[in-house]
């Protein structure tokens, strides 16, 4: 059994991320921080409180960083809507507030657990390499980072960049630079995974006490896609990165080098990658190249029936 975090930013595809860990068979969801990105950390964390209430996971949550480091905040309401759970009311239930300032708290409750854990971030990195640097003594403590950003192909909200390393380039190099073992899920796979009309069906005869609001999130989500895209079908990308703990099969990995770039106005936020068979130099990460989508639909159903 795997004992994980969460840190996210919820964000439709975050919620079915987080409802994901809390019914895989083999997670042990310890708790969720949240952060600003797909919306203002004030809606993240009400989001977070409001899955976690929905699930009855009973984990704690946590307030995490109001904006990046350095630049900017961007948010994505296009995607996930003002509330930043948009194609449903937030849910009733409400998970009490655990602390005010996710890192310390992160750091602590690292700290206390008897076995290494594993991070989920799927939000932009600010929490994380705030944890790292502040508290270099959780380290030995994280077995790895496992988490939904980068690509080594084309970005979505740049032509360069992925929305989670875009939104806080400055810390994401700062994770990819601190020596804790990192599995990247990208891209190149979650743009793979398409949730279509029909899977929304599916989900909504589960008739469940998650199924409404996942199926009317989903829906909110594939039209969002379509008028933005022009495609039929969203891509769910964070609970790619919930998968992988749960089914080595899932995803195929790679050893590479991963470096952000902060420097360039053209490819600000670009994760770029080498793969280290091209060269002598040591990988810093596991980057996701192949996915099987099917097999993860599978696993999806199977967790969200046990609501
Ligand atoms: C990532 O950006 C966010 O909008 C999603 O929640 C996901 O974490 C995909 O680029
Ligand atoms: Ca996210």
């Amino acid at each position: 059994v795997n004992n994980l975090f969460i840190d996210c930013d919820p964000g439709l595809d975050d919620a079915i991320a987080i409802l994901l860990a809390g019914r895989a068979r083999n997670l042990n969801l310890l708790g969720v921080s949240s952060v600003a990105g797909n919306q203002t950390v004030a809606k993240t964390t009400e989001n977070a409180r409001r899955i976690v209430g929905l699930g009855g996971l009973g984990c704690p949550v946590a307030k995490g960083s109001s904006g990046p480091l350095l630049r900017p905040p961007v948010i994505a309401d296009d995607y996930h809507g003002e509330s930043g759970l948009g194609g449903a009311e937030l849910p009733p239930d409400r998970a009490p507030l655990a602390a005010e300032n996710a890192v310390p708290w992160l750091a602590e409750q690292i700290l206390a657990q008897t076995t290494p854990v594993t991070i989920v971030p799927i939000g932009p990195l600010t929490n994380i390499a705030l944890l790292l640097n502040a508290f270099p003594e959780v380290k030995g403590k994280i077995e790895r980072i496992v988490m939904m950003g980068g690509a080594v192909g084309a970005g979505n909200v740049t032509p360069s960049a992925e929305f989670n390393i875009y939104a806080d380039p400055e810390a994401a190099k700062m994770v990819f630079k601190s020596g804790v073992p990192i599995s990247m899920v990208g891209l190149d796979v979650t743009n793979q995974v398409l949730a279509t009309r029909q899977i929304v069906e599916k989900i909504r005869s589960l008739n469940n006490s998650v199924s409404d609001y996942v199926s009317g999130w989903l829906t909110f989500y594939i039209d969002a896609y379509y008028r933005t895209r022009g495609i039929e079908g969203g891509a769910l990308h964070d609970p790619l990165a919930v998968v992988a703990l749960i089914d080595k099969d899932v995803l195929r990995f790679e050893d590479m080098l991963v470096d952000v770039e902060t420097r360039s106005d053209l490819t600000y936020g670009r994760t770029v990658c080498e793969p280290s068979r091209w060269s002598d130099k040591k990988a810093n990460a596991q980057v996701a190249i192949e996915v099987n989508p099917d097999l993860f639909w599978d696993i999806l159903f199977d967790a969200l029936s046990r609501y």
